[in-house]
């Protein structure tokens, strides 16, 4: 059965753990999916994990739409967000919910999410006025990196008042679950303790009610050393690499294709088309 908003303030309340990773394809997705994973994000890391940019800031809704549909088609139980892009929400409060039409409307997604404290109150309210589920993102918030860099946020009291003050603001506005991206763990089992939406830790710590990672930094597959809060569960780098190099070796050799990994036809049609080639070369 697919997993609906209200099923995961549930599991907050029975203190069930929610388990959220990113993907960008379809093949991927079904993977996750039959794995148990409770929520996919099409993250618009999307930007630097797969297409090659170096940072999240290049992404455009095009682009997200188009990951996120194919994330959609191979998903039966998971409830999906659709990151909102670096501009996709920030000049008006009209184009964000334009925009978060389109990213529900096009792909199938149940749910966005969008980076920001609260002075994006009136964009949250506007969303979910309109039907649509609003994820929340604190923290360490990737778009903002012209500011803030990639530092972990809410060391000082002032910014740890911030970020509560933040998720307070947007959790009344209507957000359904917060992210919350390298904020100290102690910060995070408070802010987990005092909302009622649940809240989903990357480098936050063990307390929050849930947990995202990028799928390429657990599986081993981003040719990046993974930041401090990673775990990596699976090399996945060096079996493909493995399959990849006998491959190579298995086709110069010819070891690879056999006929065993062909297709047959009857000999006897081998024989008409090898008499008529002989017949050609004698005319
Ligand atoms: O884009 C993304 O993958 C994210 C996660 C890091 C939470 O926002």
């Amino acid at each position: 059965m697919k997993v609906t908003v209200g099923e995961l303030t549930e599991m907050k309340r029975n203190g069930d753990k929610i388990c959220m990773l990113t993907a960008y394809d379809t093949p991927t997705a079904r993977l996750l999916d039959e794995a148990g994973v409770d929520v996919l994000l099409v993250g618009d890391s999307l930007g630097n994990v797969v297409l090659g940019y170096k940072d999240t800031l290049p992404v455009t809704m095009d682009q997200m739409i188009h990951h996120a549909a194919a994330v959609v088609r191979g998903v039966e139980r998971a409830l999906v967000i659709f990151d909102m892009p670096f501009m996709s929400y920030q000049a008006s409060v009209e184009e964000a919910v334009r925009n978060a039409g389109r990213a529900i409307k096009e792909t199938g997604c149940n749910m966005v999410k969008l980076e920001g404290g609260g002075r994006f109150a009136d964009v949250v309210r506007a969303m979910v006025d309109s039907g649509i589920p609003v994820c929340a993102h604190l923290g360490l918030t990737p778009q903002s990196v012209n500011i803030i860099g990639y530092k972990a946020q809410g060391k000082q009291y002032e910014k740890a008042k911030e970020i509560e003050d933040d998720a307070l603001a947007l959790q009344a506005a209507g957000a359904s679950m917060v992210v919350l991206e390298c904020v100290p763990w102690m910060l995070a089992k408070h802010l987990t303790s005092i909302l009622e939406m649940p809240t989903i830790g990357i480098g936050a710590g063990p307390d929050c009610d849930g947990q995202v990672l990028v799928l390429h930094d657990m599986v081993g597959l981003s040719g990046r050393k993974p930041p401090k809060f990673v775990k990596t569960f699976v090399n996945a780098n060096a079996l493909i690499s493995k399959g990849v190099k006998q491959y190579v070796k298995e086709v110069k050799t010819s070891a690879y294709p056999t006929t065993e990994h062909s297709f047959t036809i009857q000999e006897s049609i081998v024989k008409r088309l090898k008499a008529a080639a002989k017949n050609r070369k004698k005319k």
